[in-house]
């Protein structure tokens, strides 16, 4: 696909828009020569209770450290909900569609208070105080809403776990913010299938001596075990406390929550967002970016258990008033219309997806989409992964029947929100670029030496200077902070991606230049996979790298080398997948398991893993350079043995 497809904006939509082009022009050029001023006037958006004087205070050198609207205070529940009580109290925050299409529920501004404010309440029962940590391992119904509003109004610190995460994967999260309040269902639902969020939460706990309680959502009433004086019900809690409790007053610096996120090594860290910033920053990219307008109905079809879940089903949406649509399902089930059929039944004017998704109901042909109706759609979105320009056109033509302007949106956890994207009446869009910044970001492209590159160019994403959504510190560890993202290239924010910049300066996402895989949308860092397989009792040593996937972006390809006397069969690559899928979660399942008799590794003992990708890809006739290798012959040994012939 060449630079030169091209869909400019629509005059129509430009027209009706909140920002046209020379809006677009206008405020980009200010936010970046006075970012002070741009923040100060737009920092206005939310309500404060004691107004910011001072705006930014950020070093990316030395001292590293990033403050927004730092002597201003504020609650972020309040934002939320509070704030459009007296104008759209009766009307709908939540609109939750259940697994089952036959299960779905209006939660008001209204009913939406009185739910925080007895969670609110329950944990503040049970002893949670401002700057505690509660974990949260729930499926996508409103509690999960109620959970974090909660925290954020008594000014707990919250930490979602995505449901598809196992035990020991949970009880990892859980110890290393040191959580004593976990909140989880009695089951999930998706797909049809039962998920045992309470049982795996209590496999966690076990294991995780922090916790004193365990709150839990009856959801699908299935049995549970019950550990008398640790487990609480929901439902029996909230009919025991007031329905009213005052938000308490943060400062914008405060934490608001962590999410844990895989990088190129070690486990998992904890990136911490805080009050002020994240959401003035969820809340204009929300509006601005899909243009959202007053009464309309929004839906992001991603887990509350990941960034985009927190920003733009929560935070962002309903900072901005906004109705958003919560779906506990699949896009699946019962059919592959499902996610249609959803939207012609809400009405749903904004739609936000993953490309996978996108990918996989492309492959079931035009007719489950046709047959809907989509006309109230509006705006479509993508997130998560680079969108192939093959699914960007189907989506474009057969979804929004060529009536929707795409929105591919690029960020990443630690961003917080939104960074390069179309705004949807101010910048026209090339099919796989996330196109241009957003107010306040300033892109940078490096060479591997860090030198700026200028023009039309590939190289590595940096961002030069903060923006107000980006995360602060890594929970517990500021000095891996400031290794993971100011050390590479001093000075300067590195993304871990890699891009290149056209001629029309449209940036172009390649995908992750460090040893972080994307698979379906899912980060994973190769590293833990790794380290998960050769937890197994018959695994010595074990290489793992992603590879070009049709549907899930990226698959995962494990070179798996076995003890001494260990047999590889068949058996024992199915074992170790569910291994795997143990350790860590489904999302983690090896697609691929070569033998590996050894690695190709340099003299002084390093894995050489361009040349596994290559292999992984089926390239191996451009393995590159293999002198340096200590003994070049497990090199044609694992090329004449690959397991992607693709
Ligand atoms: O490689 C980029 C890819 O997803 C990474 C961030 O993953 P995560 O922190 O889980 O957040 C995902 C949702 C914001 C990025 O480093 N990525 C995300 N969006 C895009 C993307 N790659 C290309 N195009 C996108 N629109």
């Amino acid at each position: 696909m060449t630079d030169n497809t091209f869909f400019p904006v629509k005059p129509e939509i430009a027209q009706a828009a909140h920002v046209d082009e020379a809006a677009y022009a206008r405020m980009y050029e200010q936010s970046i020569a006075d970012p002070e001023g741009f923040w100060a006037e737009h920092g206005k958006r939310i309500d404060w209770i004691k107004p910011y004087s001072k705006v930014k205070d950020v070093s990316f050198e030395g001292d590293v450290h990033i403050r927004w609207f730092y002597d201003g205070t504020l609650n972020v529940a309040a934002n939320c909900v509070d704030r459009h009580l007296a104008t759209r109290g009766d009307q709908t925050a939540i609109l939750f569609e259940g697994d089952d299409p036959s299960v779905s529920k209006a939660i008001t501004y209204k009913e939406l208070h009185e739910q925080v404010c007895r969670m609110a309440n329950v944990l503040k029962k049970h002893g949670v105080k401002k700057g505690d940590r509660v974990t949260i391992y729930l499926p996508m119904i409103p509690e999960a809403a109620y959970s974090m509003l909660a925290c954020a109004r008594i000014g707990a610190i919250h930490s979602v776990v995505f449901g598809g995460f196992s035990p020991d994967s949970l009880k990892d999260r859980i110890v290393d913010c040191d959580s004593h309040f976990v909140i989880t269902s009695d089951e999930g639902l998706r797909g049809g299938k039962k998920v045992p969020l309470k049982a795996n939460a209590d496999k966690a706990v076990a294991g995780a001596a922090c916790v004193k309680h365990m709150l839990v959502v009856k959801h699908t009433g299935g049995t549970v075990a019950w550990t008398e004086g640790r487990d609480l019900w929901w439902h029996e809690e909230a009919a025991s406390v007031s329905a009213d409790c005052p938000p308490e007053e943060m400062s914008a610096e405060d934490p608001l929550f962590i999410l844990y996120t895989s990088g190129s090594t070690g486990k998992p860290k904890g990136v911490l967002h805080t009050s002020g910033g994240y959401l003035v920053y969820a809340s204009i990219t929300h509006q601005l970016v899909f243009d959202y307008k007053d009464g309309e109905i929004y839906w992001c079809t991603a887990d509350v258990g990941w960034v985009t879940g927190h920003s733009y089903i929560l935070y962002g949406p309903l900072a901005n008033g906004a109705t958003t649509l919560m779906f506990e399902g699949v896009p699946t089930y019962p059919s592959v219309s499902r996610f249609w059929d959803v939207v012609d039944k809400h009405k749903v004017n904004i739609f936000y997806t993953a490309p996978t998704a996108i990918r996989s109901l492309m492959r079931e042909g035009e007719g489950p989409v046709k047959k809907t109706s989509r006309a109230s759609l509006r705006v479509l979105g993508s997130v998560g992964e680079p969108i192939n320009p093959e699914a960007w056109l189907w989506y474009y033509n057969v979804v929004g029947d060529g009536r929707c302007p795409i929105v591919d949106t690029w960020w990443q956890t630690e961003t917080g929100g939104i960074l390069i994207t179309p705004l949807v009446g101010a910048i026209g869009q090339k099919p796989g670029s996330a196109t241009k910044p957003f107010f306040g970001v300033k892109p940078v492209v490096v060479d591997n030496d860090g030198k700026e590159l200028e023009g039309e160019t590939e190289g590595n994403l940096c961002i030069g200077d903060s923006w107000p959504g980006q995360m602060r510190t890594v929970f517990g560890d500021h000095e891996r902070f400031v290794q993971t993202y100011f050390s590479t290239f001093a000075g300067k924010y590195f993304t871990g991606d890699g891009c290149r910049r056209d001629a029309d300066g449209y940036y172009w996402i390649t995908g992750r230049v460090d040893d972080v895989i994307n698979v379906s949308g899912h980060r994973m860092g190769t590293a833990e996979v790794e380290s998960a397989l050769v937890a197994h009792p018959k695994v010595a040593e074990a290489a793992v790298v992603g590879y070009p996937h049709d549907l899930k972006g990226q698959g995962i390809y494990a070179y798996v080398t076995l003890n001494a006397g260990e047999t590889p069969t068949e058996e024992l690559r199915k074992e170790l997948v569910n291994w795997v899928r143990k350790e860590i979660g489904p999302i983690a399942s090896p697609d691929l398991i070569q033998w590996a008799p050894g690695l190709p590794k340099t003299r002084s003992g390093k894995i050489m893993r361009r040349i596994l990708r290559k292999i992984a890809a089926n390239e191996h006739d451009a393995l590159g350079d293999t002198s340096t290798l200590a003994d070049p012959t497990v090199v044609s040994e694992l090329v004449d043995n690959r397991m992607n012939r693709a």
